[in-house]
């Protein structure tokens, strides 16, 4: 089976890409990533990339006099490495309109809340400070407009009484691993498009029961 070639941004930790790796070495799993890219030289995510014996390259946005030049030299690697789709994995950097429109459909990003709530940054300290009782992530295309574009798949969970951004962010993460490589894998396959400015999908995607926080029934 002919292997659909994605690329991975990063900037830190690294642990999504790990997920992404993990899933790539399942046979029937349509993705090989051909190439990651660090903005930041230190990034200890660039290790799974090295341990999977995957090309990876940093390239430093501090040494670009501008966000476009620091972008063309991104473009240019990720087209060099011939790969169809593109995610981002904690990339920190915001991408220019320009960068977005090239990779319009192409680009995905994970994002560690309920979105359309809780865009942007310190996430987790907001949803405690909210009192919210539901929390997850969720897997989009990256559109122009920071954290809105379509979203592809969500993962709920519940928060814990004595949850605090930390122990949430830690029980996020853990579904975030598995979410990342089920909603590349239903865009790449195209079970998964756009239509309107929203995702459906062909397959029928099987009704669960709800997730009710607090319950009684131990659900
Ligand atoms: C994740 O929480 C992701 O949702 C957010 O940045 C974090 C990256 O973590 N965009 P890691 O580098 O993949 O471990």
């Amino acid at each position: 089976m002919a292997k659909t070639k994605v690329g991975v941004l990063i900037s830190g930790r690294g642990t999504n890409l790990q997920s992404l790796i993990a899933a790539t070495a399942a046979p029937d799993y349509p993705v090989e990533i051909a190439l990651v890219i660090s903005n930041r030289p230190r990034a200890s995510g660039l290790k799974y990339a090295e341990m999977a014996a995957i090309k990876h390259t940093v390239i430093d946005h501090n040494a670009f006099p501008d966000r476009e030049s620091f972008e063309t030299a991104i473009n240019a690697l990720l087209r060099e490495a011939k790969v169809d789709y593109v995610c981002l994995a904690g990339f920190m950097r915001i991408l220019t309109d320009r960068f977005v429109g090239n990779w319009r459909g192409r680009l995905l990003n994970i994002h560690p809340s309920l979105l359309p709530s809780f865009k942007g940054l310190n996430v987790h300290e907001r949803m405690i400070d909210a009192g919210v009782k539901i929390a997850g992530c969720t897997v989009h295309f990256v559109s122009t407009e920071m954290d809105a574009g379509a979203i592809i798949g969500q993962a709920a969970i519940k928060v814990l009484p004595n949850d605090n951004a930390k122990s949430l962010a830690a029980r996020i993460l853990k579904i975030e691993h598995r979410l990342y490589p089920t909603c590349l894998q239903a865009v790449v396959e195209g079970s998964a498009r756009l239509s309107g400015g929203v995702v459906k999908f062909d397959a029928p995607i099987k009704a669960g029961h709800a997730l009710l926080n607090p319950t009684t029934s131990g659900a």
